[in-house]
């Protein structure tokens, strides 16, 4: 079963039939809210919002752990995770839809492991973060509804809640990330410790701080509206994604 982990913009799925509303506690405390169990255009599928609910919990605030090891415990061996994004290339305008294929970790502080002090200590490999066959499969399913996507791409993890400065974007860029996000880490290298199949499909919003129209200041209504344009074509991503 699919696991949808939905980021702003995208905390519920319309066109979801709810059948079941699962609240699962974890050995890591409790996820950023009940797991929505239903059919997605007939297929079962899990969806999770990340900020919870109501939109209320911060990046920084997220129990990644939970959610990841919540989603699994609920049947889910592959997990889509929809992310809103800065454009720091200048191609990744607002309303971009893209598919990261790798990653640059610059958050800290996040409890980004499930491997514990008193057990043996284990590495897992996160040459490539994200799954290529489940990266091909939403390339496919966008192909065929003639969504538009932007494959490949690095995807910075930024701290947040604060968006970047100038300088900050021109070292990402230097760095040689193509786009800019808060969430992205820990929740890949989680998904990876637990062995689920993870890939983003990264949604720009914004040309990032000090790029384009974001020369100068970033305005959250313009990055809102960016968000709730694109994210119904993101939806129809999914929905083909999962009836196949
Ligand atoms: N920076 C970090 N995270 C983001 C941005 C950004 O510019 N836009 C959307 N999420």
């Amino acid at each position: 079963m699919y696991g949808i982990i939905g980021g702003s913009g995208l905390t519920n799925l319309p066109e979801l039939l709810t059948k079941n509303n699962v609240s699962i506690e974890t050995p890591y405390g409790s996820p950023s809210g009940p797991i929505l169990i239903g059919l997605l255009d007939g297929a079962e599928v899990a969806f999770l919002p990340r900020h919870g609910p109501g939109h209320t919990i911060a990046p920084h605030s997220i129990n990644y752990r939970a959610n990841i090891w919540a989603l699994r415990e609920a049947g889910v061996d592959e997990i889509v995770s929809v992310a809103s994004v800065g454009g720091i290339r200048s191609d990744l305008g607002p309303e971009t839809i893209m598919l990261p294929d790798q990653l640059i970790d610059y958050t800290w502080g996040r409890l980004s492991t499930y491997v514990q002090d008193d057990a043996p200590v284990t590495h897992v490999d996160m040459t490539e973060p994200y799954s290529s066959d489940l990266r091909k499969k939403i390339v496919d399913a966008a192909e065929r509804v003639g969504e538009r996507i932007i494959v490949g791409g690095v995807y910075a993890a930024t701290q947040g809640p604060r968006l970047e400065t100038a300088a900050e974007i021109n070292r990402l860029d230097r760095d040689g990330a193509d786009v800019v996000g808060m969430t992205g880490m820990p929740e890949a290298a989680l998904a990876r410790e637990l062995g689920i199949p993870y890939a983003t499909i990264g949604v720009v919003v914004n040309h990032a701080a000090g790029r384009g129209d974001s020369r100068t200041r970033i305005r959250m209504e313009d990055l809102e509206a960016a968000l709730g344009r694109a994210i119904q074509r993101v939806q129809r991503i999914l929905r083909e994604l999962t009836r196949a």
